[in-house]
Parts: structure tokens; sequence; C-alpha cells
């Protein structure tokens, strides 16, 4: 086993958040750490928005706050410009893993391919189904009976990369777009933190090595799969 796999073992999970908005996981996060009962540090979150809630969650719990949204002139920053600035941060708070959670900028392969630590993503649909935008709206239209969340391991390709964890329902006829977000998004407030306790214990693979490694083929083949009350 690795020194990096051993010392995930032994010590609390160093991780850094990306956030753009409520912050509604990050919270559970926050909460669950708060309580004990994750053996995570949250080390830092970055928002590519001023006006996340998120962020006024992480002041609140203390956590440093990087807040990358715009130029000096008010502009958009530029995705090149938000990576320089976030990896100049990350490199501070030097994280074992970086959690993309309600992140709303897509990432370039050289900021992935260089990243500091591994990178995963909470995705609203049961990848590799309805990648992108729109989900619960698309999952409707076509009238799909399943739907849910994935959490996915960050490459360049856009929601394409392994899939680790998801959380599954049932679509019921009254569904709409809107209460298919609700429901989805408490499937995502368990699937979480138990996908983030299983890497912090060493249960799932972080890397990308580890993820074809011969030692996972006792286990069940990814995704893990869990059936919740939504
Ligand atoms: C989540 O529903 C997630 O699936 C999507 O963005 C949303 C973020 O929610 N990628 P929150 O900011 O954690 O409340």
């Amino acid at each position: 086993m690795s020194d990096s796999h051993t010392k995930i073992h032994n010590k609390p999970l160093r991780v850094a958040v990306l956030v753009s908005g409520n912050g509604s996981n990050l919270q559970v996060l926050i909460d669950a750490m708060q309580a004990g009962a994750l053996p995570i540090e949250i080390v830092g979150v970055i928002s590519n928005r001023d006006d996340a809630f998120a962020i006024t969650r992480a002041q609140r719990a203390d956590i440093p706050v990087a807040v990358l949204s715009h130029t000096d002139s008010g502009k958009r920053m530029t995705i090149k410009t938000f990576e320089r600035h976030a990896s100049t941060q990350l490199d501070e708070w030097q994280p074992d893993l970086i959690l993309l959670a309600g992140f709303m900028r897509v990432l370039s392969a050289d900021f992935i391919n260089s990243s500091i630590a591994p990178m995963i993503n909470l995705h609203p649909s049961l990848l590799p189904v309805y990648k992108g935008l729109d989900t619960h709206q698309r999952v409707i239209q076509a009238g799909e009976r399943q739907h849910g969340c994935s959490i996915h391991v960050v490459t360049a390709d856009l929601d394409a990369g392994a899939v680790l964890t998801q959380a599954l329902l049932e679509v019921l006829q009254k569904d709409t777009a809107n209460s298919l977000q609700t429901r989805v998004q408490k499937l995502e407030h368990q699937l979480l933190p138990w996908t983030i306790l299983l890497l912090a214990k060493g249960v799932l693979p972080l890397h990308n090595e580890q993820l074809s490694n011969q030692q996972y083929t006792c286990m069940p083949t990814l995704p893990w799969k869990l059936y919740l009350n939504s």
C-alpha cells in the first residue's frame, strides 16, 4: 500500500471544496465534520461567485474562503485567471482531495491534469446518462422511471470520469423538474458524506492508479449504489 494511502488512514482527510451557490452539500459536510462523524478537515472553500451563500456557511464554520469571482475592473474572471488563483490557493491549503460541490464553471484539462490532489464532482444524474445541465428537466421530458445523483472523478471530459457512487430514486408520475431537484438533493446530502467517509477511510480508491488496481477486484464493481428514501 502506498504512503499516501496509509497517510489518509491515520490523519483526517484534508478536503478543499469548490462552490458556486447555496452550499447545502458543503453544509452537510461541515455539520458531519463538527459532529465528529467524518474524519475530515475542510481546509478551505473556493467560490467563483461573490454572492454564493456557501461563503457564509464556510465563514460561520471558521473555514478559510477564497472568492475568485471578478477582475479588478469588474468583468467576469477568465477561466485561466480563475485557475491560476485557485492553484495558488490550493497549493497553500495542501488538500488530499478537491470536491466540486455545485461548482458551475468548466475547468480546463490543464488545471485538472496538473491538480495537486484528486478531484471529485457531485452530479445530479445517474451518469453516464444526462451529463451537463438541466438534468431534472431532461429526465422528465424523456419519461425516465429512474433518476438520482453520482459522485465521479473529474477528468478533462465533462462528467465522464470514473463514477464512484450513486444514489437512486424512482421517478413518480407527479414529479416535476422542481420536485426531482428537491428529491435528488435529499439523496445528495446522504450520498456525499457516505462517499467522503469511504474515501477518508481508504475503502474507495482516491487515485487513478488505485482505481484500476487489482486490490479492488474483490470488491463490488464501481459505482457503489445506494437506494435511499427520497
Ligand atoms: C447540487 O444539486 C449538485 O448536484 C449540483 O449543484 C447543486 C449544488 O447544491 N451540481 P448546493 O450548492 O450544494 O446546495
